[in-house]
């Protein structure tokens, strides 16, 4: 039995991994429960998921997820309440049946806001109160900031505005209760420009009163990109509001972007790209671990090679052939170079 990943981390972060139902069996069952001590599920607990239409709930899945955290005593992260993306379209129809982008009349527009408000508070109230006793840290508002400056232009900013912010914290907080951890989750966040975007909306919403607790940063990162020093820049930057900080989606991939060069198959990836990946680990999980009470949690998107978003992203940009590689265990669940790295 090789050394424990949570084991090693405990008394810096937990370690977390973002899983489909399907995956807490067998192998990958047998490795959550060694090297992990905190869940999340991939798809599972997202609006599309849970409420596909109004009113009809869909929680097979995601009391799949809850049971075997709660059976073996691990820290579960809910993701996400809000998002742009794996919504379903109900949520932004209006009752005439029309999408509410698309109104006209300044009395129908706020008619049309308060219905979405409505909906999404029914959706968190409904969905926080099932797991408030199992949930630890919640992911209440995901991908918010746009990459080319200022909010992200959603249906939900769309019809909207900000609101939409400040109304899910604080329905989260409202039936989560004081304990919970509330984060506003997004990518890139070491980009300079992007974090400074996300900055001044938390700052915002923190002198508003809105009940942020923590920021999560996806980390859905590169061999080369980004620079330590942004890295640790953004980290610092959150702190300063007196923020927690979690990992939440993290992977490394061999790529730049666009992954337009993928490797066909596994066997095609040189033994130097997995050194190369190694150091890269290496060189984060120091930052984390330095980091001390700045973070509380570092989660992989995923287990292992075999199962990572990346890989429809590298057929994508590569002509439809290809593997990514991000994670620290490979394909057949076999320990990659990254692990003995971050384990040492
Ligand atoms: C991804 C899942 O991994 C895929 O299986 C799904 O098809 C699309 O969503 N940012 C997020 C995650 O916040 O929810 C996304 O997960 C990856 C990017």
């Amino acid at each position: 039995q090789v050394a424990s990943l949570a084991d090693r981390y405990e008394d810096s972060f937990d370690i977390g991994a973002a899983v489909e139902p399907y995956q807490l069996e067998g192998r990958q069952g047998k490795i959550l429960k060694h090297h992990y001590n905190s869940l999340v599920a991939e798809n599972a607990m997202k609006p599309i998921s849970l409420q596909p239409e109004e009113g009809v709930w869909n929680w097979e899945g995601a009391d799949k997820i809850v049971e075997f955290a709660r059976e073996n005593d691990m820290e579960l992260r809910f993701h996400t309440l809000v998002w742009h993306s794996q919504v379903p379209e109900w949520f932004f129809v209006d009752i005439e049946g029309n999408l509410m982008v698309d109104e006209e009349d300044p009395n129908k527009q706020e008619a049309n806001k308060q219905l979405l408000l409505e909906r999404m508070k029914t959706h968190i109230k409904t969905v926080v109160e099932r797991y408030k006793d199992d949930v630890t840290s919640w992911d209440v508002v995901n991908e918010a900031i746009d990459d080319g400056g200022g909010l992200r232009n959603s249906a939900w900013y769309q019809i909207t505005g900000t609101d939409y912010i400040k109304v899910a914290f604080e329905t989260a907080r409202k039936y989560a209760g004081e304990d919970a951890k509330l984060y506003i989750n997004d990518y890139n966040t070491e980009v300079p420009s992007k974090r400074d975007d996300l900055y001044n909306l938390v700052k915002d919403l923190l002198d508003d009163g809105v009940p942020i607790d923590g920021v999560g940063h996806q980390a859905h990162i590169q061999i080369g990109w980004p620079t330590i020093e942004d890295t640790k820049a953004s980290f610092d930057l959150f702190s300063s509001l007196g923020l927690d900080n979690q990992v939440t989606e993290l992977d490394v991939s061999l790529y730049g972007w666009p992954p337009d060069n993928a490797y066909e198959s596994y066997d095609a990836i040189p033994e130097e790209d997995l050194q190369d990946q190694a150091e890269r680990y290496n060189q984060i999980f120091e930052l984390y671990e330095e980091l001390g009470a700045d973070i509380s949690s570092v989660t992989f998107w995923g287990i292992a090679d075999n199962h990572t978003w990346l890989d429809n992203r590298a057929r994508q940009y590569s002509g439809g052939v290809g593997v990514d590689a991000p994670f620290v265990f490979d394909h057949e669940y076999r320990v990659k170079p990254a692990f003995w790295k971050i384990i040492d």
